[in-house]
Order: C-alpha cells, then sequence, then structure tokens
C-alpha cells in the first residue's frame, strides 16, 4: 500500500522510535517500522515529533504595528493603550490583512498551527475584524485560526460596547471575550461578565476574557467567570487569560479561589512576554515578575497554558512568533525548572493549549487524528526549549507546509572547521 507521506525514525514524546503513516490527511498508523512505500517520505532521524504547537493568546489586528503611530518610549501599558489608540484610525482592512498574514507565517513555520487571537471590536467600522475574517479562510491550509470578539476598550465602558461585542458574533467571530478589570468600576465589570456570559450562551460560543490583567491585589473578577461558570454549566468552555493580579493575591484568598477556579474547570492562559516587561512599572523593589502563579495552578490540576500574546505591536516590540521563546521564558519566570518539570513545560504550548481552546478531540499525534505535527531538530522536548530547536517540518492535514534546514555552525580545531551540536557528548543526535 503507498501512503501520501511518511515519517521515518520520528522520536515520540513517550521516546518510542517509530514510523508514522499519513492518508488522506490523517494519521493512519504508528508503527515501529512501516514496510511501505509513500509519495513523500520524511526521515526524521530520531528526532522529537509533537502535535504543533498552539498559540493560546494573541492579536493579530495588532501584530507588526510597532512604531506605525511613534514608538512606545517608555515600554510601558499604559503607553502602549495610547500607542494603540493613535494607531486604531491609520489601519485598513488590506494592511491588516498583510501583516496578520506575514505574522501568521511567522508562527506557522516555526511550529504553530493552531491560533486563537483576540480582535479589538470596539470599532463601529470593524476593520479589524473584517480583516481577520477574511484571514482565517485564506490561511486555512496553514492554521486554524480561533477569532475572539475583544471589547478592548470595554464593553460597558466603551460607548455601544456590548452591541459591538454582538454584532462581532453575528459576523461570525467563534468566541467572547470581556475585559473587567478595565471597566470603570467594580460594578461595571461584574455587569460586563454578566452580559459576556449571556451572548456566549445565546450563541453558543465558549468565553475567553482578559481578566485580572494587572497588579492590583483588588483585582478579583477571575472569580466571578468561575461563579458565572459554574452557574450556567458552562464548565471546560471558559478561559481566563493573564490573571496577573492572583500573583499579588493573599495565599488565604488564592487558595480558596483555586478551589472554584477547578470546579469551574477554568482554563487560565499566562502570557510570559508581554506580561514581563509590563507589570511590575509601579513597584521599585522586590520587583514583582507580572506573571499569574502558574506553577501553584498546575499543582492543583487546574489546566494551564502558556501564550505569546504580541507579536511587535504599541505593546511588546519583540517577537517573532515562536511559542518556544513564550514557553522558554515562561519556564524562568514561573520556575518550572524540576527535572520533571522541563518536559511539562512542552504541555503549556501544547496540549494544555489545545484543551484551552476546545480542540483535544482533533489534536495529538494517534491513529485516526489529523495529521498535523511538527519535527523539531531535537532529540527531545527538554533540548527542543533549551536550544529553542528549529521546526524542520510542519505538517498540516498531512501537508507539508513549512520546512527548515538544521543550522550548520562551525568551530576552529586546530586548522580546521568542525560542525558543533549544542548537545552533551554521547546525548541528542549524536549520529549525523
Ligand atoms: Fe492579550
Amino acid at each position: 500500500m503507498a501512503y501520501d507521506l511518511l515519517v521515518r525514525n520520528a522520536r515520540l514524546r513517550d521516546g518510542r522510535l517509530v514510523d508514522l503513516a499519513v492518508s488522506a490527511g490523517r494519521i493512519v498508523a504508528i508503527e515501529p517500522r512501516i514496510a511501505a512505500e509513500a509519495a513523500e517520505t520524511i526521515d526524521a532521524g530520531g528526532r522529537l515529533l509533537s502535535p504543533p504547537l498552539v498559540e493560546p493568546h494573541c492579536h493579530l489586528d495588532a501584530a507588526l504595528t510597532e512604531g506605525l503611530a511613534g514608538h512606545n518610549r517608555t515600554g510601558t501599558l499604559l503607553e502602549g493603550i495610547q500607542r494603540w489608540a493613535q494607531t486604531k484610525p491609520l489601519l485598513t482592512v488590506e494592511t491588516v490583512k498583510e501583516r496578520a498574514k506575514r505574522t501568521i507565517e511567522w508562527y506557522a513555520s516555526q511550529g504553530a498551527l493552531v491560533i486563537r487571537s483576540h480582535v479589538d471590536v470596539c470599532d463601529p467600522n470593524f476593520v479589524g475584524l473584517r480583516a481577520l475574517l477574511e484571514v482565517r479562510e485564506e490561511m486555512r491550509d496553514l492554521v486554524d485560526l480561533q477569532l475572539v470578539a475583544f471589547p478592548q476598550e470595554g464593553i460597558l465602558s466603551y460607548p455601544g460596547g456590548g452591541e459591538l461585542l454582538e454584532e462581532a458574533l453575528r459576523m461570525g467571530c467563534d468566541v467572547v471575550g470581556a475585559i473587567p478589570h478595565y471597566e470603570m468600576t467594580r460594578e461595571m465589570g461584574v455587569e460586563s461578565l454578566r452580559i459576556a456570559f449571556e451572548l456566549a450562551e445565546r450563541y453558543d460560543r465558549p468565553l475567553d476574557a482578559h481578566c485580572d490583567e494587572t497588579d492590583d491585589d483588588q483585582s478579583r473578577f477571575v472569580e466571578v467567570m468561575a461563579a458565572e461558570t459554574i452557574r450556567r454549566g458552562l464548565q471546560g468552555r471558559v478561559v481566563a487569560s493573564h490573571t496577573t493580579a492572583m500573583g499579588s493575591y493573599n495565599n488565604a484568598y488564592a487558595f480558596k479561589l483555586f478551589g472554584w477556579l477547578k470546579r469551574a474547570e477554568l482554563s487560565i492562559v499566562a502570557n510570559p512576554p508581554d506580561n514581563s516587561i509590563l507589570q511590575g512599572r509601579f513597584d521599585t523593589y522586590p520587583k514583582r515578575r507580572g506573571l499569574t502563579r502558574v506553577k501553584e495552578l498546575l499543582e492543583y490540576g487546574i489546566n494551564v497554558a502558556f501564550g505569546h500574546d504580541s507579536v511587535m505591536d504599541p505593546w511588546y516590540p519583540l517577537g517573532t512568533g515562536n511559542m518556544l521563546h513564550a514557553a522558554w521564558l515562561g519556564l524562568h519566570l514561573v520556575q518550572l525548572s524540576g527535572y520533571e518539570e522541563i518536559p511539562l513545560v512542552w504541555d503549556l504550548v501544547t496540549t494544555n493549549a489545545a484543551r484551552a481552546l476546545g480542540i483535544l478531540d482533533r489534536y495529538g499525534i494517534d491513529v485516526g487524528k489529523p495529521a498535523d505535527f511538527v519535527v523539531f531538530d531535537a532529540a527531545n522536548e527538554r533540548d527542543a526549549l533549551r536550544m529553542l530547536a528549529p521546526a524542520l517540518w510542519c505538517v498540516k492535514r498531512g501537508r507539508i507546509v513549512a520546512r527548515a534546514s538544521a543550522p550548520r555552525v562551525e568551530i576552529r580545531r586546530a586548522d580546521e572547521f568542525v560542525p558543533i551540536r549544542y548537545e552533551r557528548p554521547g546525548e541528542g543526535l549524536v549520529d549525523r
């Protein structure tokens, strides 16, 4: 039997060395050795074959707009918000599309084949949303793109915010957003969540709110999210993004909260690149790290994922859409550096993120699943994180959609340049 695609000598996360066969866009066999021909064959050479990286939180309507309305000179959240307000009138559907597509190419070429993007819908003209609805279709061969209707300036604090949010859902947004901590008062924040949950129920969409993205220990909207989720029976369909205030809560409150988060089956998405530079700006010393309690939430059995968030926008001037950068940075900031913890970080940008996005039924390396996977230039996830390994082959629905060559670096020993690998003697991919 001839397959469409055969990957030989792939190392799975559980350590098995296997061949993997693909037909009609699905994984049809995973065996130690598959004796068959295929239209196309990849020799993975013992490298890690992983489900694709998942970006659970970004802003493609703002991506690559850094500097468009002047640079963020202070690097702060407040100047970022001000620069974004100046940037919005400059956007057109065509330019947003162009930048979003380029950003998606960056993500996909580095192994992220699923993306959830928030889209600012506090705009009566829906420039960003109209652009991204087209991008979602036009980039379907590269990535599965989910769009969150995101009321950046508030559901109640922006004139007509609630109506714009609902219209965005009618236009085709996949997910309902909110930003309770940004509303004018605590009461308006609670009411904004009630409106968002109401819409989620009425339109049968999941919900993903920017929540408690502040160092203010009095910002406690995630408890409202948990309560609304339980009250309406929406367990497993709700994500709280950022929740950085949790890093400042007192322990008695935080651990009471964990119980409710778990009962609500809420997923938490932490975004190390943005929050490590945007939070803690009012602190002198000691200076907070700006992230939620990732390690403790995981220990409590709550689903947590890492997002990249911004890529070159008014809030965050850096980034190439490489999810391994976000994972690497997050690993350090939340101290997931124990021997068993380092491979766990891989889950935060793969399966945990897929669970947050509600796609686990069609995600993973199993016979019968869609043939979406990535071969990284490393022997295992520990080395892939340590070396920020490039994605050598990215496969979407059985088609190679991105590929790269392993970088060749040479060092002079005596009179000869010899290749160097960043692996310890006797470890890693030594047979090349
Ligand atoms: Fe965000």
